[in-house]
């Protein structure tokens, strides 16, 4: 009686009608209609300073205008943590609007609400403000003065130290030093931040473009202080995120705060130069590698060093020294951490946080020391498997990494690499293959999911639901998928709901975390309901249930959080990128003509989703290796490319046929489904085996993303740099 199991097969997105027919609503398609009024967010000028006047009355007077917000007028919020937890996440301590200090350009200084987006951009014209200006910076090098040793990061310390690193690198028989650098980058994604805002009765409605749900509800609840059951936040789909709508930008505190004014709705849309201004990047990076090995290849010595940059009135230390510590066996290991404060928006997490810098620097050392060892690369991170922590001793709950760069190693045919770099030509482009290993952790922040059936009309209908958001990744496709297998019903009978702050809470659709989240409650909400029902282990919950002649049931399960690790295990997915690369020396280009990837995650629950995440990440490693950053001025203290003209990001032509396979190696130590997640460590690693291959091409060691071909033809001019 039971329904074939569909768990690993090719099941379409649930969704997907709904996407390419237009249907599915992100949050500024609520609501249409003359009953709204439109919010226009004003950034500072300048990058540091204080306001001394602001004059808005001309934007008062200005056609359709209804309402203008300065510090001098604006609601004083209630302040929000800064750490992501169970509330609301604040992108900075200060509230918005709360002083006449300016501490970043784009820094919101004013809000203007009128009939139209239209006469509310004007209006922001019109407004005249007279600056006090300090000195700014916005360069980890104009602001050297600053720098200090943060301790840590989501609890985990920055510097850290095991054994004795200094012996062990003056005793190795092969050293290698090596300066990476990597970038700002954003994440960028389709959809701009949006809100709209709407007060009933001292009841709020916000309508939202996030990955955390339930987190701005309770952080609503906190800024304003009102009650939790007053607030409701929908979000039934976002358009991408990559870290960046986890925390509560001004627009949807302001857009709240000018709809309760007004007694109108409100709609914030940001413009795509204010979220690349505004809405946190990833930091720039300088890193320096220092590896020690015996002649065999074995790594006796690894100090890495990270300066990256925070604002001024905060600290984010993207915390690249959390992989370095354990993806190799290292007896000898020493982690330094600094930062410098500078004019910018509190920097904040982007796409495999610490993860995609740290693999670019250190999957580029390890190929380095690799060549200068005279052993193949793959060989090189064989002879270096970690079994376990090497910070914490705790052994891999299932790690399947040797598996991965054999299967890789197949079938890309990479026993036909030949050893020296400059030995492949193809037309007028050398040929050139790379590797580098991928990594992230294994989270799980926490869900509670219901699952209730209802006979009607002799049918069984099912809905699944919690609180989550689906960002993109399948979430709606994953969970009903996994609810079919687990109730015996097929698939059109089930209907997810997700995306409404009044379903059962759900963690942040971050850290990959939410498929590990929610699929485990589904199987523990389905056995409480076989408990209920009083039905054997072989038999369908939902021909139990229309056998009871109930007419409904429910049930629901709240899965615990686990950070990467428990009491026994380190959770950790792995991977292997294997790449390459053609490039025409004598205008520098890099073009990647083909990518073979090969994953560890655990079970794979819906495989089309899964494979579409992979391939998201690796294309995000592509833009990260041969095209993004965010360029600023250090006159006008602010980006100079914030648009989608001037920061680039890969489009068709850039990608290559992605190859790319999973072991499906269920992790039951994790959770009773296996899982563990899979959005982010796609891009980990990509840059580095794109910087190899460029380098087993040409001979050119580009130690600097992202990898231009000015970078290349300057390289050329003054030797490797
Ligand atoms: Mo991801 S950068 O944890 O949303």
């Amino acid at each position: 009686m039971t329904a074939p199991t569909l768990i690993g097969t090719a099941v379409s997105r649930v969704d997907g009608r709904k996407k390419v027919t237009g249907a599915a609503k992100y949050a500024a398609d609520f609501m249409k209609g003359s009953q709204i009024a439109h919010a226009v967010l004003l950034g500072s000028a300048v990058a540091g300073g204080r306001i001394t006047k602001i004059d808005t009355q001309n934007a008062e007077g200005a056609p359709g205008v209804l309402l203008v917000l300065t510090h001098k007028n604006a609601d004083r919020f209630k302040s929000l943590p800064t750490d992501i937890g169970q509330g609301g996440v604040a992108p900075e301590s200060r509230t918005p609007l709360s002083d006449n200090c300016i501490y970043y350009a784009g820094q919101c200084i004013a809000v203007v609400v009128a009939e139209t987006a239209e006469q509310a951009r004007f209006g922001a014209s019109l407004i005249q403000v007279d600056y006090e200006k300090d000195n700014w910076a916005v360069t980890i090098e104009e602001a050297a003065g600053t720098v200090y040793k943060p301790k840590q990061f989501a609890h985990e310390p920055l510097q850290l130290k095991r054994g004795d690193f200094d012996s062990a690198f003056a005793a190795a028989d092969v050293r290698l030093e090596a300066m990476y650098r990597t970038p700002v980058e954003h994440s960028c994604a389709m959809e701009p931040h949006a809100t709209i805002a709407e007060w009933t009765n001292g009841r709020l409605r916000v309508y939202n473009s996030t990955q955390f749900i339930v987190g701005d509800a309770a952080g609503l609840s906190t800024a304003f202080d009102i009650p939790l059951d007053n607030v409701e936040v929908i979000c039934p789909f976002t358009g991408g995120m990559f870290g960046s709508k986890a925390a509560m930008f001004p627009q949807i505190l302001l857009a709240a705060a000018a709809a309760r004014r007004l007694g109108r709705p409100v709609r914030a849309v940001l413009t795509r130069q204010d979220v690349l201004t505004t809405i946190p990047h990833r930091t720039q990076t300088i890193q320096k590698f220092e590896l020690g090995a015996s002649v065999d290849g074995t790594l006796t010595a690894m100090r890495h060093y990270t300066l990256s940059h925070t604002s001024l009135q905060d600290e984010f230390a993207e915390p690249t020294n959390l992989t370095s510590r354990h993806l190799y066996e290292v007896p000898n290991y020493h982690g330094v951490h600094e930062l410098v404060r500078i004019n910018v928006v509190k920097p904040a997490w982007v796409r495999a946080p610490g993860e995609a810098p740290c693999q670019f620097a250190l999957e580029s050392a390890m190929d380095e020391l690799a060549l200068r060892l005279r052993m193949d690369p793959v060989a090189l991170r064989r002879r270096n498997h970690a079994k376990g922590h090497g910070q914490t001793g705790k052994p891999y709950s299932s790690k399947y990494l040797l598996e991965c760069y054999d299967v890789g190693e197949q079938r890309f045919g990479w026993q036909n690499r030949p050893a020296a770099p400059r030995s492949m030509r193809e037309g007028d482009s050398l040929v050139g293959w790379g590797m580098a290993t991928a990594t992230y952790p294994g989270y799980l922040m926490g869900a509670t999911v219901r699952v209730s059936l209802e006979n009607s009309g002799g049918q069984v209908r099912a809905t699944v639901a919690t609180a989550g958001s689906d960002v993109g990744t399948g979430l709606y496709t994953m969970l009903a998928i996994t609810a079919s297998d687990h109730l015996g019903l097929p698939m059109e009978q089930i209907e997810v709901k997700l995306g409404d702050s009044s379903l059962p809470p759900c963690a942040v659709a971050g850290g990959s975390n939410l498929t590990a989240s929610t699929a485990p409650a589904v199987l523990g909400a389905c056995r409480e309901m076989r408990k209920k029902l009083g039905c054997a282990d072989d038999v369908s919950i939902a021909s139990a249930f229309q056998a009871s002649g109930m007419g409904a049931i429910e049930a629901t399960c709240q899965t615990t959080p686990i950070f990467g690790s428990n009491d026994q295990f380190t959770f950790q997915s792995f991977g292997a990128h294997f790449v390459e690369v053609r490039v025409n020396e004598d205008i520098g280009r890099i073009r990647v003509s083909r990518i073979v990837s090969v994953f560890d995650c655990g079970r794979i629950i819906s495989p089309k989703t899964a494979r579409s995440q992979y391939i998201g990440g690796i294309v995000f490693g592509i833009g990260q290796a041969l095209l993004e950053e965010l360029v600023y001025d250090p006159q006008i203290g602010r980006p100079i490319n914030a648009d989608l003209a001037g920061y680039l990001v890969p489009v068709q032509a850039d990608v290559p046929d992605i190859d790319v396979t999973w072991l499906d190696k269920p992790d039951f130590h994790f959770n009773p489904i296996g899982c563990r997640g899979l959005g982010e460590i796609g891009i980990t690693g990509v840059a580095a085996a794109i910087a190899n291959a460029v380098f087993h091409a040409t001979g050119v060691r580009l130690r600097e993303l992202p990898l231009s071909p000015e970078k290349f033809l300057a390289s050329q001019k003054t030797g490797p740099r």
